[in-house]
């Protein structure tokens, strides 16, 4: 690299190798499927091995490309050793085409990209449902690592849609379990227990994934209980990088400002969180 003078400034080792891995998270880079895991009938996690995101931050995504079908963006669900995993619900076409994958099959990956929780050590409240595990059960298992006092609150459906509750109660302190239908753990939504809990103990940080009302609910809790938080927000997704402008809200593109928002944030954008997302044409649609 060349200074205003012509003359040839080297760049330091660690510079060299961050400007070597921003090039390359972007490219697409095909894996195999090393592991495909049934979690139940809706839900399947596929572990594979890739360099760039054993350095993801919980949090993070990828695009996950399924040939001759569609791109989508996929929290990483488990960071272990040198393989990754993500964990899908069945919902559309290539979700669907990815449950029907096997393990050896070819998939094309790019990322991790945007910005991943960040650690708070103290005492903290993880709140999740559904596939919103995901990035919550990394986050959980890196912040017990740094020795942080965790509460998590999960929630499901029902008990055969649960996930990652092995994973979760084998480092969380205190792990309580919620389902809409009482079959599993207590009844009612995730929701009321988090009122409760936040009513009862301080914690130093709320993080949170799930579906959009339910993070709507804890942003309010959070505020009147003066708490900061942090969540991961979904937005249609294509470029990934901050360029196409499909995952806007109000002032953010989710792919590059997020997907892991703060409270402070979130407030910037109050009119649209919990209100619209865009679909592939742009146009406002409620969430
Ligand atoms: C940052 C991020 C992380 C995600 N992590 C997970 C995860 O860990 N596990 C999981 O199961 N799902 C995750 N999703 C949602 C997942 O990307 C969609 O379910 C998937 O794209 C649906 O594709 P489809 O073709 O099967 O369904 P479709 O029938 O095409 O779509 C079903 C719904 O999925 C959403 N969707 C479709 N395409 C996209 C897209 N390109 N970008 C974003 N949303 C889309 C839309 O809300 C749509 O209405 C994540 C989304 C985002 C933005
Ligand atoms: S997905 Fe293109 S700007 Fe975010």
């Amino acid at each position: 690299m060349s200074n205003k003078r012509g003359t040839r400034r080297e760049l330091n080792p660690l510079m060299k190798s961050k400007l070597k891995d921003f090039g390359a998270v972007r490219r697409l880079r095909t894996v195999e499927i090393q592991k495909i895991v049934e979690e139940n009938p809706l839900v399947k996690t596929f572990s594979f091995y890739d360099e760039l995101c054993v350095k993801a931050m919980p949090g993070q995504f990828v695009m996950v490309w399924i040939p001759g079908v569609d791109e989508v963006p996929m929290s990483l669900s488990a960071i272990e050793g040198d393989y990754c995993s993500f964990t899908v619900a069945k919902v559309g076409e290539a979700t669907k085409t990815l449950h029907k994958m096997k393990k050896g099959d070819i998939i094309g990956i790019r990322g991790p990209f945007g910005k991943g929780f960040s650690y708070v050590k103290g005492e903290v409240l993880i709140v999740g449902g559904g596939t919103g595990l995901a990035p919550l059960a990394v986050l959980a298992e890196n912040l017990s690592k740094l020795r942080a006092n965790v509460t998590f609150l999960l929630g499901a459906k029902t008990r055969s849609e649960l996930l990652f509750l092995n994973r979760i109660n084998k480092v969380c302190a205190n792990v309580i379990v919620a389902t809409d239908d009482g079959s599993f753990g207590l009844k009612g939504l995730v929701t009321e227990h988090a009122e409760k809990t936040l009513a009862e103990e301080r914690f130093d940080m709320v993080y949170t994934c799930g579906p959009e009302p339910m993070m709507v609910k804890m942003l309010s809790l959070a505020e009147k209980h003066n708490t900061p938080l942090q969540m991961s927000l979904e937005r249609l997704m294509r470029c990934a990088v901050g360029l196409c402008g499909s995952c806007v809200i109000g002032i953010y593109r989710v792919c590059k400002d997020g997907p892991v928002f703060t409270d402070k944030q979130l407030k910037k954008v109050k009119d649209e969180f919990g209100r619209f997302r865009r679909d592939f044409n742009g146009r406002k649609i409620a969430v």
